[in-house]
């Protein structure tokens, strides 16, 4: 895979949208991204009645399927969501009749002759504006969005509670799921993603923080509470730890596109799921099974409450998710091969070559391996997508994007 842009956002981590895209006025230049757009998709705001601070800080964003030239998007930070439209502009018309070149208004008793506007090319803008706000109607932090195959729905999930909204209507929503204990000190479980399934509109699924997912179908009740579907994995008792909990919460799920299967990231591993077998997963991919001996440090430290992303390649065949150091994790799905790579400053010049990178745990570590103890846990790559159709991927590393193809000639 070769390299394709680095771009600092240097804006603080994830508050500002930057979207890139292949610059077209190369099109022949493949391998070269430049920063389409920069927009302020959230402000920070106060909650007065709770007397807390909501950050601008931007937690899920979501792409609308497109529907004409212009790309829609959901971005969410912990209170409120928004539909935002970019498009492109790079014609200006010119020549009208009730004012002049400046905007200002004519005397219209000194309009003499009728004039026919015309567009003039200019230098291409690209606008993002809001169309629609979302608020007040989540009490925890939301985690989750997820646009619904109907192309008319989306839902949001917060830590105890799920609503599906309308993308046309902002003063109200449904609640769907609510597992808000009426005493909170029986609280036991959180949710902590939630996603509609690709095809069926009625159904989507809910992970936990005790490691479990839900299936539910939206057609048997209004309120759904009672779950159709119950994913969990036996434990086994022999690894049974302190941490075994927390490291087996799930960060995320998704949908495969054929919506046969869903994948499950937890904090050691990638599980993929068959919607017709609730009992266990189909496959287990160990992520970063070396760090199973230093779970007391990422306790002291918290990362192991990092909440590590997972995605899908186009045809499924391929999955991918993140760790530390900078490192991520690619599995194919029917040759069972895996590969670490690693997105840095040095690896990413245009057309190098990313190299396969390994971990050593004890013993001689050869030339080219890292040992565990000095893996570095503040550069951890949490968001990881896939493009749809081709082998090209995003990965985001803190304040840096990444994005990474297959080999061009
Ligand atoms: C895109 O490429 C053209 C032609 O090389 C260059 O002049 C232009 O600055 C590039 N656009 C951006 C946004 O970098
Ligand atoms: C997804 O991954 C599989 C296995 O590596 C590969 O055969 C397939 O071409 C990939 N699909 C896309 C769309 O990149």
């Amino acid at each position: 895979m070769a390299v394709l842009v680095l771009k600092l956002l240097g804006l603080g981590y994830q508050r500002r949208l930057s979207l890139q895209f292949p610059n077209k006025s190369r099109p022949h230049s493949r391998g070269e991204y430049n920063v389409y757009s920069t927009f302020q998709s959230h402000e920070p705001e106060f909650d007065y009645l709770k007397s807390l601070e909501i950050e601008e800080k931007i937690n899920k964003i979501r792409w609308l399927p497109q529907q004409n030239a212009a790309h829609f998007l959901l971005s969410t930070n912990d209170k409120t969501i928004k539909l935002w439209k970019i498009s492109e502009r790079d014609k200006r018309a010119e020549g009208y009749n009730l004012k002049d070149e400046d905007g200002r208004l004519r005397d219209p008793f000194r309009i003499t002759a009728l004039r026919v506007p015309i567009l003039k090319p200019m230098d291409l803008m690209v606008e993002a504006s809001p169309r629609r706000i979302f608020a007040n109607a989540h009490t925890y932090h939301i985690n989750s969005i997820s646009v619904n195959s109907d192309h008319e729905t989306y839902l949001s999930a917060d830590d105890l509670r799920i609503n599906l909204w309308h993308l046309e209507i902002t003063d109200r929503s449904f609640n769907i799921v609510d597992i808000k204990p009426v005493n909170m000190e029986e609280l036991t479980e959180v949710i902590t993603a939630a996603e509609f399934h690709p095809r069926q509109c009625n159904v989507f699924v809910y992970s936990s923080s005790k490691g479990t997912v839900r299936l539910c179908d939206m057609r048997s009740s209004a309120l759904c509470d009672r779950h159709s579907k119950f994913f969990e994995e036996p434990e086994d008792p022999s690894s049974r730890s302190f941490f075994s909990e927390i490291i087996s919460s799930i960060s995320d799920v998704k949908f495969s596109h054929s919506g046969r299967y869903m994948m499950t990231r937890d904090y050691l591993s990638v599980k993929v799921w068959d919607l017709n077998m609730e009992t266990r997963p189909v496959e287990t991919y160990q992520v970063h099974e070396y760090l199973r001996s230093k779970l007391c440090s990422l306790y002291e430290n918290d990362c192991i409450f990092d909440k590590f992303e997972c995605c899908w390649n186009g045809s499924d065949g391929a999955l991918m998710t993140g760790s530390y150091n900078n490192f991520f994790r690619m599995f194919d799905r029917s040759t069972r091969r895996d590969v670490t790579l690693e997105a840095s400053r040095e690896s990413s010049k245009p057309r190098a070559i990313l190299k396969p990178r390994k971990v050593c745990t004890g013993g001689k570590r050869k030339k080219d391996e890292i040992s565990v103890d000095s893996l570095d846990f503040n550069k951890k790559i949490l968001h990881t997508a896939w493009h749809p159709l081709q082998n090209i991927i995003a990965v985001a590393a803190t304040n840096n994007l990444y994005i990474f193809q297959d080999k061009v000639n």
